[in-house]
């Protein structure tokens, strides 16, 4: 079997290697990996290839920094080169960014089919670039692998599954397959770190993008950071708009770092008190890491988190943000329940393809 990989933006990296890893041991299957270049520094990138083994991409498109439609138009352009060279049997998509549309898109233009990981998932807010991609995408793929049973309900409740158009499979979440499988490879990352800390991470374009929600999430983590310090790994976009606003960033205790590897990252959220992140992935591995979360969302696909008392949805005010982490520093959860799987999710991705 051949089955055609498009990665191209830094969680696609941390699902596909759980995957590939799955894929490595069947001699039946070729993996092509295709890698529309979303995603290029090298601690967004190339890190991931390197600290969890994903074979070296076999295409890099080097598409990005681009708006939506040219970036999503020109990768579904070079993804057709590559689909009509390759002629794969199956190409597998991750999630909801841009490189997840057009690879769907462009696969299913040609008849070839598509495998969605991650599929189901709703957050109901289609000012999100992610939903508009994750509906489309789950609209036409074959087989949509889901993580949890709200995201099988959802896709029921949209009618797909219904006919023999496509199969919804519900194998658990390759993010904890990743968690379970590296954490004891976990790397203390190049700083000195205080004895506690929050772990925070800001990316989201709703948050971004809007100086009045960039203003009050700063002003919050200055006057939390007083308490307890905050280490924030900066995504590129975000660390742009900051250094083009007056944002409240000076504070000894706010400390800001590049972005860092997925074993730095477990070491980071292995040692913190508490997550604060408008992260879609982030969300889930508080969880498997047992910390608890604060969203700075309006909402999420994760909803189980909230619903068992493991993450507050704080939306982006100031005292909201403030309130929700003054709860959360002193709750103590039960994590003793699965909620994503055993880790056997890539497992069972990849036994229902080869059938
Ligand atoms: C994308 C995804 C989002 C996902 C996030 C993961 C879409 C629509 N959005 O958002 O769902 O949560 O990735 O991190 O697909 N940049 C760099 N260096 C890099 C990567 C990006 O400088 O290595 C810059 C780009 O030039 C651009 C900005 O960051 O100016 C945003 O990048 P883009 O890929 O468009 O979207 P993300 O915000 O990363
Ligand atoms: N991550 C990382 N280094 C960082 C920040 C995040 O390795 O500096 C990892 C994080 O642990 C998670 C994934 O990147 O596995 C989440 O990606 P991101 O927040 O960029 O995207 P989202 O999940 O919101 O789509």
């Amino acid at each position: 079997m051949k089955l055609l990989t498009i990665i191209g933006a830094r969680p696609q990296f941390i699902k596909a290697a759980a995957v590939s890893r799955e894929i490595a041991k069947h001699e039946d299957i070729n993996e092509i990996i295709v890698h529309t270049g979303q995603h290029f520094d090298d601690n967004m990138s190339d890190i991931f290839f390197r600290q969890m083994h994903i074979p070296k991409p076999d295409y890099n498109l080097d598409i990005n920094s681009l708006t939506h439609g040219a970036m999503t138009g020109r990768m579904i352009e070079k993804i057709e080169e590559v689909l009509l060279k390759e002629k794969p049997d199956w190409v597998l998509v991750y999630g909801d960014t841009n490189s997840t549309i057009a690879g769907s898109l462009a696969a299913k233009k040609l008849h070839i089919k598509v495998a969605h990981v991650e599929a189901g998932l709703r957050s109901f807010n289609r000012r999100m670039p992610e939903e508009i991609n994750r509906i489309l995408t789950d609209k036409i793929s074959d087989i949509l692998f889901c993580p949890t049973d709200t995201a099988v309900q959802n896709l029921q409740k949209e009618g797909i599954g219904k006919n023999s158009l496509a199969q919804i499979v519900k194998c658990g979440d390759v993010m904890q397959d990743a968690a379970i499988f590296y954490s004891n490879m976990a790397q203390k990352p190049d700083l000195e770190l205080p004895a506690k800390f929050i772990l925070a991470t800001i990316h989201r374009a709703e948050n971004t993008d809007d100086p009045e929600r960039m203003n009050s999430i700063f002003n919050a983590f200055a006057e939390i950071s007083n308490d307890i310090p905050i280490i924030l790994p900066l995504h590129p976009r975000t660390k742009k708009i900051i250094a083009n606003s007056k944002l409240i960033t000076q504070n000894s205790q706010l400390i800001f770092i590049n972005p860092v590897g997925y074993l730095e990252m477990i070491y980071l959220l292995q040692k913190c008190s508490l997550v604060m992140t408008d992260s879609g992935g982030l969300q889930k591995e508080a969880f498997f890491f047992k910390k608890p979360c604060v969203t700075l969302r309006d909402e999420t696909e994760w909803v189980e988190l909230v619903e068992k008392g493991f993450n507050e949805i704080v939306g982006a005010e100031k005292n909201s943000i403030i309130s929700g982490y003054e709860k959360m520093i002193q709750i103590k959860p039960d994590y003793n329940i699965n909620l994503y799987g055993n880790g056997e999710a890539s497992k069972k991705i990849i036994s229902k393809l080869k059938k």
